[in-house]
């Protein structure tokens, strides 16, 4: 296994980095520099080229190909879209996605937002988690591609054979991406490929909104990374990447920085029973807050951390960071060499901010519970859903979900499965956070009201 991720990082830094700069614009803020900088300059080698990606339909099962074949470009296109949890970038007629930067040679390169950016009731937002993003399927398909066009791969396309990128739709193992990366560094950022692995625990992990980003004093749902512009660039520590990459960036990265300081969380588009949300406020208050923070005239937010045996989530993610793999953080560049602390061994999960929470279902880090409902009655959680593509269901504030007791028989493939949640698979346990369970039908039912307004 060993030996294979070294295979792996090797090709990685086979790639090549496309060298295109974003143009500069004249008279932005460093917020607005920052979101054009995650749109337009690539900071990691591309995955595929536009050649590529028009040819995915040819991969599709069989009556979604025949329908493609059929197609314009452009409804082909939106299919494309469509499976893979890509969106078009709002205000913008380019056509291109959000989630990727395409240079001017057809390149395509995951930006941020790609787990960072999505939508919700069939409004795209940049911040917003994407709850479609169907990275595992998008790079089966485009080597699949490859394989047939006599196109060279890239580290994602073998990177994929070791490890998994993400097993249930809008869910990635980034966590574990994170610990292979960080691994081959040391506290300077120099690279060294031939380092053993760590124990790995794959996972997969919903990403949480970027509007919590202005709240929060750590990162991360274990709230161990002090927050700093540096922490916002471990995602690019692939190979040739290096050091002098790093420091001439930095720049870039404290704009990139204020963007998500900037982002505001988006109002509930539907109707609000108001009399029934002020009684949930108070229930809130007494039943939540401790934990949550409050949302009133006054806000405040304490950014507590629930030791793991208490929230009672999913455990995976706790254990998959060690408190070396955060002692060695805590000492390097990414913490500016100690003078910024780790919480080296933290106890749980951090109770996140609830601001704009209707939006960001489903719930949970692992995003396993597709609706708010849900998580207020936890005997009632579905073992498996599976969601609308645009549908948002008003009376239980989430996804709009059909669900089912186990996978149905009818689902074989990867690419289906992948559309299913599965919460008896590891690291997407529906369970825990029981706190709601003593509150009475109809207080959870104001309770439900109010976080609407959040
Ligand atoms: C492959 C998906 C993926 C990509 C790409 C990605 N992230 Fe994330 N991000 C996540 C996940 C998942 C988490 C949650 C990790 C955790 O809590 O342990 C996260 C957490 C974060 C957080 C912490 C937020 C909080 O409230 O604690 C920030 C900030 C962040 N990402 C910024 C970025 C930036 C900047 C980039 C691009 C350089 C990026 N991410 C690229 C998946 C991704
Ligand atoms: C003892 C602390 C505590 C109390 C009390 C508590 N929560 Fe939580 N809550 C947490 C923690 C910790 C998490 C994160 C769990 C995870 O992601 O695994 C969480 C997660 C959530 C989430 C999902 C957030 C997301 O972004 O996915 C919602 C919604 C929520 N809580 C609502 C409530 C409501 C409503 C109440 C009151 C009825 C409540 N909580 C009471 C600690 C608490």
């Amino acid at each position: 296994m060993r030996h294979s991720f070294t295979i792996l990082i090797l090709l990685i830094s086979a790639g090549a980095m496309a060298a295109d700069d974003a143009a500069p614009v004249a008279r932005e803020s460093p917020a607005q520099r920052g979101y054009r900088l995650l749109l337009e300059k690539p900071y990691l080698t591309p995955d595929f080229d536009q050649e590529v990606f028009d040819r995915l339909w040819t991969t599709w099962p069989k009556p979604l190909r025949e329908k493609a074949a059929r197609a314009t470009p452009e409804e082909r296109r939106r299919m494309a879209f469509s499976r893979y949890g890509l969106t078009e970038r709002p205000g913008d007629k380019s056509g291109k996605p959000l989630q990727y930067v395409v240079d001017k040679r057809g390149n395509w390169t995951m930006n941020c937002l790609a787990c960072h950016g999505g939508k919700v009731a069939g409004r795209v937002i940049p911040g917003l988690p994407n709850s479609h993003y169907a990275l595992e399927t998008l790079t089966e398909e485009t080597r699949r591609v490859k394989v047939r066009t006599g196109k060279p791969l890239v580290g994602k396309d073998v990177g994929i054979l070791f490890m998994p990128l993400g097993t249930s739709n809008g869910t990635t193992n980034a966590v574990s991406f994170g610990v292979v990366l960080w691994a081959y560094r040391d506290g300077e950022l120099k690279h060294y490929p031939g380092r053993p692995l760590p124990k790995m625990l794959h996972h997969d992990h919903d990403a949480p909104p970027w509007w919590h980003f202005k709240r929060r004093k750590k990162l991360y749902i274990d709230g161990f990374a002090p927050k700093n512009h540096r922490a916002l660039m471990q995602f690019l520590l692939i190979r040739p990447n290096d050091r002098k990459k790093f420091d001439a960036w930095e720049n870039d990265f404290k704009d990139i920085y204020a963007y998500l300081e900037s982002i505001e969380p988006p109002k509930y588009p539907f109707a609000v029973e108001q009399k029934l949300a002020a009684e949930g406020e108070t229930i809130f208050n007494r039943s939540c807050a401790t934990c949550h923070g409050h949302y009133d005239d006054e806000p405040s937010y304490r950014e507590r951390m629930i030791p793991i045996d208490v929230i009672g989530t999913d455990p995976l993610r706790h254990k998959a960071l060690s408190d070396e793999h955060r002692r060695r953080y805590e000492k390097s560049w990414f913490a500016h060499f100690g003078r910024d602390k780790v919480i080296e061994h933290p106890r749980g999960y951090v109770a996140p901010p609830l601001d704009g929470i209707w939006a960001s279902a489903p719930y949970f880090h692992n995003g396993a519970v597709p609706t708010l409902w849900h998580v207020l009655h936890p005997k009632k959680r579905p073992v498996v859903w599976r969601r609308s593509e645009n549908g948002y269901d008003r009376k239980r504030v989430g996804l709009e979900v059909k669900t089912f007791g186990k996978l149905p028989k009818s689902v074989t493939t990867k690419p289906e499965r992948r559309t299913y949640f599965d919460t008896r698979q590891p690291g997407k346990s529906a369970s825990g956070h029981d706190f709601p369970a003593k509150l009475s039908e109809e207080q959870r039912r104001a309770v439900l009201e109010y976080l609407k307004t959040l």
